[in-house]
């Protein structure tokens, strides 16, 4: 891993994960892209930025050839509020983005990290300790991109050797970046609204059990998987990921700890919720605990008293 393209750079997670891989390989070995082209500051100062649309071959296969690029991390999709709003332009970035960018790999030699999702799993999957390998019938168009593209990464490693690697993130929480359009980004507004008006109204029910991770784990999970010895990964694209499992309740419970005037309210927003109640309560994460080491270092407690912190300062600084 010497030149690294980023698609989709300036989302929830590809901002932090480029800074980060900047950080580790050099700004210069580290291109940023994404098809907005509003980029902040400190990403076009740090290194590389274009605007690269993963629906046109064109512009991926002129990106990895000018940099020289030897691995992609591939974050460029619609997440599964938004696809639900837009299911054929999700099909078309979540599936046909995936492709172009495999395609080039395979001409290219590329390494592919693909994130996959909690939301590959479906009203069908045991939704406690749900297994690496289970039964996988999701209902969101979301959903069945994600498995399509487990499934097309698995194909492009077994018929052409494209090193393709992946993980199902559960919903990721964050201070950087606002999230793109999910089903679990609650659990980022909240941390906002709590900081800055001490009330929170959620659009899921209090006991909606979900699967969640601070972004600090999400971003060493991403590295860790790419710098794994290649021989060790029997699972390679969907690793089931998670590092804490809560309900909005709970989190309303753990911050209230911090913030005892907090006061939670709830107006369920029906297409979230039956996104939600589709999705497992907790992973069964031991296949990427045994295969390449992983081990969260954030739970509860300490990923909202480090949100809590964080957003406190940015408040003070005059940024939100
Ligand atoms: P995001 O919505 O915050 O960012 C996605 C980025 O992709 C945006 O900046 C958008 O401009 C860009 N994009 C959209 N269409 C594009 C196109 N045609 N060409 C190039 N760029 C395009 O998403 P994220 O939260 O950063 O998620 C990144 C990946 O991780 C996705 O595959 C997502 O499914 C997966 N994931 C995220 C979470 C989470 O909680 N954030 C959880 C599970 C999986
Ligand atoms: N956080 C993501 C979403 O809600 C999970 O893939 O869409």
């Amino acid at each position: 891993m010497e030149r690294i393209l980023v698609t989709g750079a300036l989302g929830q997670i590809g901002s932090e994960l480029t800074a980060q891989l900047r950080h580790r390989y050099g700004g210069e070995n580290v291109f940023a892209t994404d098809k907005r082209d509003e980029c902040p500051a400190n990403m076009v100062e740090t290194g590389p930025f274009e605007s690269v649309d993963c629906l046109s071959p064109a512009q991926i296969k002129q990106a990895v050839s000018q940099y020289r690029i030897d691995t992609i991390y591939h974050l460029a999709a619609l997440l599964s509020a938004v696809a639900e709003a837009r299911p054929l332009l999700a099909w078309d970035v979540n599936i046909n983005g995936l492709l172009n960018v495999l395609e080039v790999a395979r001409v290219y030699n590329c390494a592919v990290f693909v994130p996959s999702s909690i939301g590959a799993f479906g009203p069908g999957t045991p939704p406690d300790n749900t297994p690496q390998e289970t039964i996988q019938r999701p209902t969101t168009v979301y959903g069945i991109s994600k498995v399509a593209g487990e499934l097309l990464c698995d194909y492009y490693f077994t018929r052409f050797s494209v090193d393709t690697r992946g993980l199902r993130y559960p919903g990721i929480i964050s201070n950087v970046t606002l999230p793109g359009g999910g089903t679990t980004d609650y659990a980022v507004e909240i941390f906002y609204q709590a900081i800055k008006k001490k009330r929170y109204t959620c659009y899921l029910e209090p006991d909606t059990r979900l699967d969640m991770m601070y972004m600090p784990d999400a971003i060493r999970a991403a590295i860790e998987i790419m710098e794994a010895d290649s021989k060790k990964l029997v699972h390679r694209n969907a690793f089931n990921l998670t590092a804490m499992s809560f309900t909005p309740q709970e989190l309303s419970q753990e911050i209230g700890k911090h913030i005892p005037d907090f006061v939670m309210e709830y107006q369920v927003d029906p297409v979230r919720q039956a996104i939600a109640d589709s999705w497992p309560n907790k992973l069964d994460d031991s296949a990427a605990r045994q295969e390449w080491g992983w081990s969260p270092k954030y739970d509860l407690s300490k990923m909202t008293a480090d949100m809590l912190k964080v957003l406190a300062e940015r408040v003070a600084r005059g940024e939100l």
